[in-house]
């Protein structure tokens, strides 16, 4: 698996205390059990990180070893509680503002334009039209608002509604996201005519503006939860990006099969620049526009029978 040792965030264990011993079958058990609750997936390499990573969980709940760490997450009232420190412990949150500015570009330039012409009002909207957007593990939130400032100045969606849904299966990155302010590293690739319009000076950053905060909606999901992503109102374009890179083939298809079901006819799937549907999914038609290539859902406004 690529990525693997990046996969754990780089000084959460203790240096003062050695980490316990964990054999290479608790290794296994706990491996998997973490792959089927979030897709993660760490190969043997990783082994000694999870090993460093968990110790502290097991001092934390004086458990004496790895077998015990295991049931404890299998069976324990506090589990749920456990599983989403697990998500906290686990997963990697690097983010910024304006990320793979290409591919912003083919959305603003292109996506956007083709949806504001294909796209017909919905029966429950028939006086307006309607352009929903999820940010899939959207981390701190600098991916969902950088998606709600470009829809807020799209000359082309000026009289539609934009709903924005951000989710991530950590909670600890969620409420950052809902406080919305920011450290200078956020706005590494910022224009600085988009900080000075949409953020606010703030005591330990800057802010989103308002205007721009009310189009996002923040929620805890796990991409793994098809029964929760069902429920999920239909979607234009879904984003996700610097996710699905570290979870194990199995878990990628059946995340790209649930983007496929919750995107309308039509809709568009954004994924990072490393990442590719190649032997996950031949449903999608590959778009290749100016700016990028990127995923769409057969249906209206797409080209009959494969890539244009
Ligand atoms: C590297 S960040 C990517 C942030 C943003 N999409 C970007 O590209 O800048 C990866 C995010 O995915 C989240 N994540 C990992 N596994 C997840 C899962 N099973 N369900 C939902 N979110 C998950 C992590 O918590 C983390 O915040």
């Amino acid at each position: 698996m690529e990525n693997l040792p990046e996969n754990i965030k780089p000084g959460r264990e203790s240096i003062l205390e050695p980490p316990l011993q964990m054999s290479d079958e608790d290794f296994r058990s706990l491996r998997d059990f973490i792959n089927r609750y979030c897709g993660i997936y760490f190969d043997v390499q990783a082994k000694f990180l999870l090993e460093r990573r968990l110790t502290q969980q097991l001092r934390h709940h004086r458990i004496r070893n790895f077998r015990d760490y295991y049931f404890f997450l299998k069976y324990d009232p506090r589990r749920e509680e456990e599983l989403n420190t697990l998500a906290e412990i686990l997963t990697t949150n690097e983010t910024y503002f304006f990320r793979e500015d290409y591919q912003l570009k083919a959305l603003t330039e292109e996506i956007l334009p083709e949806i504001a012409e294909t796209k017909k009002p919905e029966i429950l909207l028939p006086s307006e039209k309607c352009l929903r957007i999820w940010s899939a593990g959207c981390s701190s939130g600098e991916e969902a608002y950088t998606l709600a400032i470009l829809t807020h100045d799209h000359p082309l969606l000026k009289k539609w509604t934009v709903e924005i849904f951000a989710s991530d299966i950590s909670n600890q990155v969620l409420t950052l996201a809902r406080k919305g302010v920011y450290r200078e590293s956020a706005f590494r690739v910022t224009q600085d005519v988009y900080r000075r319009r949409y953020f606010e000076p703030a005591e330990d950053g800057f802010r989103v503006r308002n205007e721009i905060r009310r189009l996002v909606t923040f929620g805890h999901l796990n991409l793994l939860d098809e029964e929760r992503i069902k429920m999920l109102k239909p979607q234009d374009i879904i984003m996700c990006r610097n996710v699905i890179i570290y979870f194990d083939r199995e878990s990628r298809r059946r995340v790209i099969k649930s983007f496929f079901e919750r995107l309308r006819p039509g809709g568009f799937l954004l994924l990072g620049h490393s990442e590719s549907l190649m032997n996950l999914s031949t449903d999608f038609i590959l778009r290749h526009f100016k700016n990028d290539m990127v995923y769409q859902k057969p249906g209206p406004g797409a080209p009959p029978g494969g890539a244009k």
